[in-house]
């Protein structure tokens, strides 16, 4: 978010904008906004088209080019180990982990978007990051909470020494995963079936520098999407009890493996209601990018090296798009449902290729299980839940959003 104004508002002020000007117009001198779907369609295909890693480090010192590496490699390796973690036994480890977390905290009073956050994100650690020991993981987890904050509080802490605490833990998560695959390359630690792991292999060509590079994007991914999902998905849950109903009659005859393997065909109220979700409230709200090419877009270019903004929420929030866009109801999902999407390309809350999510799949498991659990394991008690509102931080976040869960 750039605005020095309430983002609220700012996003506000870009809606009315979109509608006006056709989705793509000129937020300031810099800043270009694509909410078209098929200008952000073609934008992001020809920016991104052969993209490579450089390691600019290596090339200052050597004065140089060091080996440029595809970032399509780096991707098709993430696609792989991520379809060896999708396997029956790998998702029911990822529900246990749901689990653990959840059980810790049964009775108490909690901030659910915080809860979201915490099943989220340390029950993804492993398929990102795996085999740390304790010490390891807290101090990732540190470094990801202190990214959070600066993401979803409007007043995350300034000053010279909250910057510093912020480098300092930053730094010391860095040197953990330099750690790890520097020792997993060395065969001194075992390697691991995650996200990290090709990068091990590719080391002698990447270097440390880019390598860390990798793994970091990994690990900011799975920091902020995935739980401001979960927080938005309780919040629909908590919001609409004749869905939850309906979810619950549907997932107490499922076995979780049936929907992890097959969303639709298994659980397709409780997938419709997930696919719902990520449509009223796709986190992030707005990719911030700066063009590699120069394009034509017909009614205006963008010059190499000016930036742009792309943006599924303003997409599934166009009424040109969407009729009722901004009512909840996963049944525009049903084929043919009047409401529903109008063609590919209008439903993108993954993004768009060449940098589309590849944690897409495993995102809509771990979402349909959350459901799963609040359906089959637990209860959800939200007082007023009717009252509570979404504001708009670097994704929709439900405000004073508070309750207990038991077993069911
Ligand atoms: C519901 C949860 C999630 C949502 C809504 C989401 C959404 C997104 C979006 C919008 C992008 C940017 C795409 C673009 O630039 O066009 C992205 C990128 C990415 N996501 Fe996700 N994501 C989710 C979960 C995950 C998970 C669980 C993982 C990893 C296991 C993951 C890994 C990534 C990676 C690595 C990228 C960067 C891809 C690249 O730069 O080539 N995401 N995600």
């Amino acid at each position: 978010m750039t605005s020095p104004h309430h983002p609220t508002d700012f996003l506000h002020d870009l809606r009315l904008r979109s509608a006006a000007e056709g989705g793509v117009f000129w937020i300031d001198d810099d800043q270009l906004a694509v909410f078209e779907p098929n200008a952000a369609r073609r934008v992001s295909g020809a920016n991104w088209q052969r993209l490579v890693m450089h390691d600019r480090l290596v090339d200052m010192i050597r004065r140089r080019p060091s080996t440029p590496v595809r970032w399509s490699r780096v991707r098709t390796a993430w696609l792989t180990q991520l379809h060896r973690l999708t396997t029956g036994e790998h998702n029911a480890k990822l529900i246990t982990r749901m689990e653990q977390i959840i059980d810790a905290r049964l009775g108490e009073d909690v901030d659910l978007v915080m809860l979201a956050q915490d099943v989220a994100v340390r029950s993804m650690l492993p398929v990102a990051l795996s085999g740390l020991t304790p010490r390891e993981a807290a101090q990732i987890g540190r470094d990801l909470d202190q990214k959070l904050i600066r993401l979803i509080d409007r007043h995350p802490g300034d000053g010279l020494r909250h910057h510093l605490r912020f480098v300092a833990v930053q730094i010391r998560a860095g040197l953990v995963v330099r750690r790890v695959l520097r020792e997993r390359a060395s065969g001194r630690r075992a390697r691991e079936l995650d996200l990290a792991d090709p990068v091990v292999d590719m080391l002698p060509e990447l270097g440390m520098d880019r390598a860390l590079d990798v793994v970091t994007s990994v690990l900011t991914a799975i920091g902020g999407p995935p739980g401001a999902a979960a927080a938005s998905t309780l919040y629909e849950f908590a919001r609409n009890p004749e869905w939850a109903r309906r979810l619950g009659a549907e997932l107490r005859g499922v076995d979780p493996a049936d929907f992890c393997a097959a969303p639709t065909k298994a659980a397709p109220v409780t997938h419709r209601f997930v696919k719902e979700v990520l449509r009223m409230w796709s986190p992030p709200l707005l990719l911030v990018r700066r063009s590699r090419l120069s394009f034509d877009l017909g009614t205006t270019r963008l010059e190499k090296g000016r930036g742009y903004m792309l943006s599924p929420h303003m997409i599934h929030r166009d009424h040109r798009f969407w009729q009722q866009a901004d009512t909840f109801d996963p049944d525009r999902f049903l084929p043919g449902a009047p409401h529903g999407p109008v063609g590919r390309g209008y439903y993108v809350p993954f993004g768009w290729a060449p940098k589309k999510c590849v944690g897409a799949d495993i995102g809509t498991t771990q979402l349909m299980a959350l459901c799963y659990l609040m359906c089959t394991r637990y209860r959800l008690t939200v007082p007023d839940a009717e009252k509570i509102t979404m504001v708009y931080r670097f994704a929709p976040v439900p405000q004073k959003f508070r309750g207990r869960l038991a077993f069911a």
